[in-house]
């Protein structure tokens, strides 16, 4: 299969009312046929000694996606011992996945984290404070290491919230004290055989083609041990029309063109890495809304619809953007921001989902306001389907505020069958872990 689209997948309308018929609204959809394809397009990305790619399983943690990411030879980036602890329970051997993490934990899980680095995890050194904690253990197992550095320069994400890289995010051990942690590795006779850099998600592609050339220079200068050289993920994709996407061909391209001038000067071939999240699932999904109420204030004209927030927080958080189709309740698409459609006859909707918060909103402007979307009437009982959510939205999400429950997802195989891949949560689930006390 070779396709090369990059916006949303595209939204079969037909099928929406026959989803929410048989498993209700809200709910996620995703597409298996996209995310193959985007692992297809990450795999293919020019290279100059190897490319070895890691899903950032943050994006999305839901076993039916992990399998069908890792079956298409994607190994795993995890970002906490329970995502690892999660990705062995799908099925995925700790020797594919890598751990990138704020914390060494202690007690049972130190044991648990000793365990899975035995049976083949890769750690990623992400401060000295890290390193302390995990270099005996690894010395005495014989366990070769990955850092991740902290190259203190701005300009990595999308927003300064996405941005990584920058004197004012705190991930990774800081360029300045690479000298230090290196002498301390040396003395104990441990090998940073992997250096990894992530500058952020969703920021200009020159920024990650800069990271190339300072990573490779500290690779260079402080670390001769090192066979595998990470970029990190934060490929960006187009969720809206007129977004502009990450050319992974070009970078590709050029990170290949400096590793090969890396060994005509070091004679040292580097395999390169990355770890994208964004790229491989979010314009794989959608979440299927209905609308339950309109209103009108002497502002705006109001959809409310059965999810909102709680599903989907990147508006909220980052005042993302994401294309909206409305749907009739008989399967015809009555419009979609994505496709332009139709170009005349639209009108002003605030959308906006049923948690008692102002910003509840598919789309706020900076300051937090609602921003209309430009769409077709719909009438009360059809769909506002959301696009481009396949990526940080049910794995990060304020779930289960006001009392909603988490919804179900819903898989379009490959050959377009449709599938439940997760139940929604029973009301039971909202209440499990409280204690009855008295006083
Ligand atoms: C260490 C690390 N790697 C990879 C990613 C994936 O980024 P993206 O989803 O933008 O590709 C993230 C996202 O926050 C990250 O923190």
């Amino acid at each position: 299969m070779t396709m090369t689209h990059f916006g949303p997948t595209k939204l079969d309308a037909t099928l929406i009312p026959k989803i929410a018929e048989q498993w209700g609204t809200p709910v996620y959809l995703h597409d298996q046929a996209y995310i193959e394809n985007s692992c297809e397009q990450l795999l293919g990305m020019p290279n100059a000694f190897g490319l070895h790619v890691r899903y950032a399983m943050k994006a999305n943690s839901d076993r039916t996606v992990l399998r069908v990411v890792t079956n298409k030879g994607l190994d795993l980036d995890c970002s906490s011992l329970d995502e690892a602890a999660r990705a062995f329970a799908a099925g995925i051997p700790y020797a594919r996945m890598m751990l990138t993490t704020q914390e060494v934990p202690s007690g049972e899980e130190r044991t648990e984290l000793e365990g899975m680095i035995k049976a083949g995890l890769r750690y990623n050194v992400c401060s000295m404070q890290q390193f302390r904690l995990i270099a005996d253990f690894a010395r005495k197992n014989g366990v070769d290491l990955s850092i991740r550095v902290h190259p203190g320069a701005a300009g990595g994400g999308e927003s300064a919230t996405r941005d990584t890289g920058s004197e004012y995010s705190c991930f990774g051990v800081h360029l300045r004290d690479v000298p230090t942690v290196k002498s301390m590795a040396d003395e104990m006779g441990l090998r940073f055989t992997q250096v990894h850099v992530h500058i952020g998600s969703g920021g200009d592609p020159e920024k990650w083609r800069e990271n190339i050339d300072r990573e490779l220079g500290f690779v260079r200068d402080f670390f001769p041990d090192a066979v595998t050289v990470s970029f990190g993920g934060g490929l960006k994709v187009a969720r809206m029309p007129g977004e502009k996407k990450a050319d992974i061909a070009s970078l590709g391209a050029y990170a290949k063109q400096r590793i090969e001038e890396f060994k005509a000067a070091t004679g040292r071939k580097l395999t390169m890495e990355i770890e994208p999240g964004t790229f491989v699932v979010a314009n794989s999904g959608h979440i299927i809304t209905r609308i339950i109420d309109k209103k009108l204030t002497n502002e705006m004209n109001f959809l409310i619809v059965d999810g909102g927030m709680e599903l989907l927080t990147r508006p909220l958080l980052y005042g993302s953007e994401h294309p909206i189709a409305i749907v009739r309740q008989d399967g015809t698409l009555l419009s979609s921001e994505y496709d332009l459609k139709p170009a005349a006859g639209l009108k002003a909707f605030g959308i906006v989902g049923r948690c008692c918060e102002s910003g509840d909103s598919v789309r706020l402007d900076s300051d937090g306001n609602i921003v209309p979307v430009q769409i077709a009437e719909p009438e009360i009982g059809d769909f506002v389907v959301i696009g481009g959510t396949g990526a940080y939205s049910e794995s990060m999400s304020p779930e289960n505020y006001n009392s909603h429950r988490k919804p179900g997802a819903v898989m379009k195989t490959r050959n377009g069958e449709l599938v439940q891949i997760r139940k929604k949560q029973v009301r039971e689930q909202l209440t499990q872990n409280e204690l009855d006390v008295t006083f």
